[in-house]
């Protein structure tokens, strides 16, 4: 799989989403209070855009129906029904100060 580059490592401010397209996947790099995070831009619930959602501490919230997600395990903390995730939540790597994932 090839590896995409997506921003200079200490680049994101707290909180912030920063969506890319990558061969035809529409994904998003997070900054959460732990670092970092890439998952899937679009949300297991009923399809909302994460990309436009907001960050809490190690969570994104959908802007949709306001379910979170969990930026290391994609899972949604609410409950276990079917459609409450997870969502993907993709290896990142830091290499020569950049971050880069595997799609
Ligand atoms: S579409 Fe995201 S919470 Fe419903």
């Amino acid at each position: 799989m090839p590896k995409h580059r997506l921003a200079p490592v200490g680049e994101l401010k707290d909180g912030e989403i920063r969506p890319f397209t990558l061969d035809g996947r529409y994904i998003l790099l997070v900054q959460g209070e732990s670092g970092p995070a890439v998952i899937d831009g679009i949300c297991p619930h009923a399809g909302g855009d994460l990309g436009k959602g907001s960050v809490s501490g190690q969570r994104i919230r959908c802007p949709t129906h306001k379910y979170m997600f969990d930026l290391e395990t994609g899972s949604c903390p609410l409950g276990r029904r079917e459609g409450w995730g997870p969502v993907a939540v993709h290896k990142l790597e830091e290499i020569d100060g950049y971050i880069y994932v595997d799609i």
